[in-house]
Formats: C-alpha cells, sequence, structure tokens
C-alpha cells in the first residue's frame, strides 16, 4: 500500500531545526532533560537531539493510551524512565497530541517527581480532537483532523519507518 506524502521528509526536517534552536534559546548554559514517549516519538527525539547544542541526559517512558484508532481512556506505563528528574529541566517529547489524554496523564505523573521545569514538545497536534486541553510549548505542525502514519506514528505496529507524514488509507 502506498500512501500520498502528507508532510514531507524535507518540511520535518526544517521544522525540527527550527524547533532545536528554540529550545536552545530557552535553555542556553543549562543542561535539559529530554524524556521520548515510545513508541511513536522515537524517529522525531533521534532528529531532534542531533540538532540542540545542549548538554542533554536521554531517556525513554512507553506509555500508551490506545486501542486502534481511538482513545481508549487508560493509560498504561510499560516502561518508566531511570533517571531522577528532580531540580531538572525536562521536556517531554511527543509524537501526535490528540484528545490531550496521554500526555495530560504523563505530565501529572511527571509534576509528581518535582523537576525545575516541565516543557512539552510534540511534533503533531490535532485541535480538532482535543478533549483535555495541554500546553504544547514547542509544536511542530497543527494538523487536520486525520490519521497519520509514518515518521514514528503508526497503524496496527506499521509504517513507523516511513521518513514522511502520510495519510492512512487513501486519502
Ligand atoms: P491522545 O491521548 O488521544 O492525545 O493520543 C495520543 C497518542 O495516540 C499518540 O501518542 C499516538 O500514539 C496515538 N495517535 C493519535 N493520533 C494518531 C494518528 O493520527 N496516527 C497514529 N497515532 C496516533
Amino acid at each position: 500500500m502506498s500512501h500520498n506524502i502528507f508532510i514531507s521528509k524535507e518540511k520535518i526536517q526544517a521544522r525540527i531545526k527550527e524547533l532545536a534552536l528554540e529550545i536552545e534559546r530557552d535553555f542556553k548554559g543549562q543542561e535539559i532533560v529530554v524524556i521520548g514517549v515510545l513508541n511513536g516519538a522515537f524517529m522525531f527525539v533521534a532528529d531532534l537531539i542531533r540538532e540542540i547544542n545542549l548538554p542533554i541526559n536521554l531517556d525513554f517512558i512507553a506509555a500508551s493510551s490506545y486501542v486502534g484508532t481511538q482513545s481508549s481512556g487508560e493509560l498504561v506505563i510499560n516502561k518508566d524512565i531511570k533517571i531522577d528528574v528532580t531540580g531538572k529541566n525536562v521536556i517531554l517529547i511527543e509524537d501526535i497530541v490528540d484528545t490531550g489524554l496521554t500526555i495530560n496523564k504523563i505530565k501529572d505523573l511527571f509534576l509528581l517527581r518535582n523537576p525545575k521545569s516541565l516543557k512539552l514538545c510534540s511534533l503533531l497536534h490535532k485541535p480538532a480532537r482535543t478533549v483535555h486541553h495541554t500546553e504544547i510549548d514547542y509544536l511542530g505542525f497543527e494538523i487536520e483532523d486525520k490519521f497519520v502514519i509514518g515518521y514514528g506514528l503508526d497503524f496496527d505496529g506499521k509504517f513507523r519507518e516511513l521518513p514522511y507524514i502520510g495519510v492512512y488509507g487513501n486519502e
């Protein structure tokens, strides 16, 4: 099955450079703790951290609240971080904020751990689907209500390897 390119590889990489500059400016001279939310954010994290010219402490959390194409409402932490984030500048990295449920629950979890600051960076946001409002400090692209795949995002575990973002199905 082939997919129309919705956001090209070049557009993604150009936006990542801009986001990295913003983060660099905001945390000049400081160390940051980057926490990628698995599985979807792995590719975004890998590209983003290579553009950020700051000392980075990296870890990943595996959490999901998603079954099929609908959010189920339950957050499951499959893998937690090893880093102690107390007093640290933490940036959570998500692939997409859809209803906002997953990231809100993850943010709550991190706030209990007393970081110095907690920011959210998401590659994509679907504002039309918002149920739980979340402040996105660094946003790649705002998109329409379409189910997207590629660049880390999957449908049923597939298509994560695509270097671009496509719309699932034949749109
Ligand atoms: P939320 O809790 O509804 O915000 O869902 C967020 C999670 O659902 C993301 O981290 C993705 O894993 C998944 N998700 C939401 N929309 C899409 C999509 O269009 N394509 C692939 N995964 C999605």
